[in-house]
């Protein structure tokens, strides 16, 4: 009994000295630390870790280009200037071509794709699946994007007839898994339709996470390596099957029946003789898991913005129906990128609410920040939070106004480089940024040439965010009044 209370008292004493030796690594490398200890970026004070990046963002720009921080104790460079960011992501990225996010091919398939892949192996992925993405591509997934806007605007439609106050940020899931589910899965999924189906179920299961799932994702992300032997699975085990089997079923279908389509499975299935189906899975997961949220949060808070500023959304209302007009009432592809106010706006929401409010990069050999004597070591992540970027005033004048206008030929010039990174940039930024482009234009687009949206009771002025979602996440959903034009 007593030896047990020793050990245990031992144990205490150790970690003590550990986590104030632990608080105090900044201090020793000369990098300045914001007083806080410990705390994951001021979620404990009930912000987000973004707005709590902010806090520490607010009070050390002008002074350094980069601060030290901790996450639950584990020490992260955090660079404020946007000139280290640049050599961070592109001009250096040959010291933070990873992002040291957790993966285990064999524990945990659905882990190790595009995105948490390191070194070689991430860069001959990217090689090999660059050519999927490519402008045209895209266009041959046009037709299904534009197919299934369709549908949601018919659908939408039938629903205002019993109530015009509808959570669109529901709305825009719905579209989303349905068109990624369409094209990265080959599925018809009726999303749209059935809210009940098992693609929305699954969707939002990646991301409703339980405490413990939270905790172990955390955990996941911080020490990878230990996860990595305790053979931890990052995502629920529910989704992840439900996901690489629903991918298996279609990919042996294909084969054995020769199906050929324009979408994502079929682009996969082009690399089966250089990956196994279960890795080429895991990929057609990432699409999901990369598009589906993202885009729909581009949709949620385009919609929001646009009901509080009712003059730029007739603004734009004009611009699209003149623009298909003109067009012999046909709308392409080619002109979908050409609507130039819509651009302008779909911009201003991403810097006002970027989804990925922060990139991060992890540090593969000691880099001496240029200009300082400071020295990023190895094995430390860099979290640039692009939140900060673009609220900073300096960069964005009145930061919190939306105004499009920004975005302008004129005006976009004028944009400092590295402070606008809804995409990321470099390397390692979104592949799929076309893709998420043209869902989330083509969504706002139906949406808006039939529809009229405007606040209403339940509608959140202030926005307020959720502490704890991967995403900028608007409490309590996007309630809005819909009414039929
Ligand atoms: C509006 C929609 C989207 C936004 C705002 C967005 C944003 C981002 C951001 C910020 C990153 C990190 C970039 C960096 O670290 O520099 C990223 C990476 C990535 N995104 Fe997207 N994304 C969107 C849609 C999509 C879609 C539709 C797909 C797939 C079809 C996709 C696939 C990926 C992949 C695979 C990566 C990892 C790339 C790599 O590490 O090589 N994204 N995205
Ligand atoms: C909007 O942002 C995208 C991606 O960052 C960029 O390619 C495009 O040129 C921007 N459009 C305008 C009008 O600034």
């Amino acid at each position: 009994m007593a030896s047990i209370f020793y050990i245990f008292v031992s144990l205490i004493v150790l970690i003590y000295f550990w986590l104030r030796k632990r608080n105090n690594y900044w201090n020793e490398k000369g990098f300045l630390q914001p007083g806080t200890k410990g705390s994951f970026m001021g979620v404990t004070k009930g912000k987000t870790p973004f707005q709590g990046l902010d806090d520490y963002y607010k009070s050390f720009k002008g002074k350094v280009k980069a601060i030290g921080i901790y996450q639950f104790f584990v020490p992260s460079v955090f660079p404020i200037d946007p000139d280290l960011i640049k050599h961070i992501l592109m001009k250096d990225f040959s010291h933070f071509h990873d992002r040291g996010m957790y993966h285990n091919k064999e524990a945990d398939p659905t882990s190790a794709h595009l995105l948490s892949l390191d070194g070689q192996d991430w860069r001959d992925r990217r090689t090999k699946m660059s050519p999927i993405f490519t402008s045209g591509k895209m266009k041959m997934m046009f037709e299904n994007v534009d197919r299934i806007s369709d549908k949601l605007a018919e659908v939408l439609q039938k629903n205002i007839e019993t109530s015009n106050v509808h959570d669109m940020k529901r709305w825009s899931q719905k579209f989303t898994a349905d068109n990624i589910g369409n094209v990265a899965f080959g599925l018809e999924c009726n999303c749209i339709e059935d809210e009940h189906s098992v693609f929305m179920k699954y969707g939002r299961r990646l991301l409703d996470l339980k405490p413990f799932e939270i905790i172990k994702f955390i955990f996941a992300m911080n020490l990878p390596y230990l996860a990595r032997v305790l053979k931890v699975r990052s995502n629920p085990k529910d989704a992840g099957d439900f996901f690489l089997n629903t991918f298996m079923q279609t990919f042996e279908y294909r084969q054995t029946n020769n199906i050929v389509r324009n979408d994502f499975v079929s682009l996969l299935l082009g690399l089966k003789h250089l990956y196994t189906p279960l890795e080429l899975a895991a990929e057609a997961f990432l699409v999901f898991a990369a598009g589906y949220e993202t885009s729909s949060t581009l949709m949620t808070f385009t919609l929001y913005e646009l009901a509080l500023n009712q003059d730029i959304q007739d603004k734009l209302r004009e611009e699209i129906t003149t623009r298909i007009e003109e067009n012999d009432g046909k709308l392409t592809y080619e002109l979908l990128f050409e609507l130039k106010y819509l651009d302008m706006v779909i911009n201003e929401s991403l810097r006002k609410y970027p989804p990925i409010p922060i990139l991060f990069r992890k540090c593969v050999k000691d880099y001496k920040i240029p200009g300082t004597d400071l020295t990023i070591p190895k094995g430390i992540k860099a979290l640039i939070n692009v939140y900060s970027l673009h609220h900073d005033p300096e960069y964005f004048t009145d930061p919190s106004k939306f105004d499009p206008e920004r975005f302008s030929d004129e005006n976009s010039k004028t944009i400092k480089p590295f402070t606008f990174l809804p995409f990321g940039e470099g390397q390692r930024n979104c592949i799929g940024m076309r893709f998420g482009q043209m869902q989330s234009k083509m969504a706002i687009l139906k949406l808006i040439k039939n529809f009229k949206f405007s606040p209403c009771e339940k509608t959140l002025i202030p926005m307020e965010f959720e502490t704890f979602a991967p995403f900028i996440t608007p409490k309590e959903g996007m309630w809005l009044k819909v009414e039929e034009r």
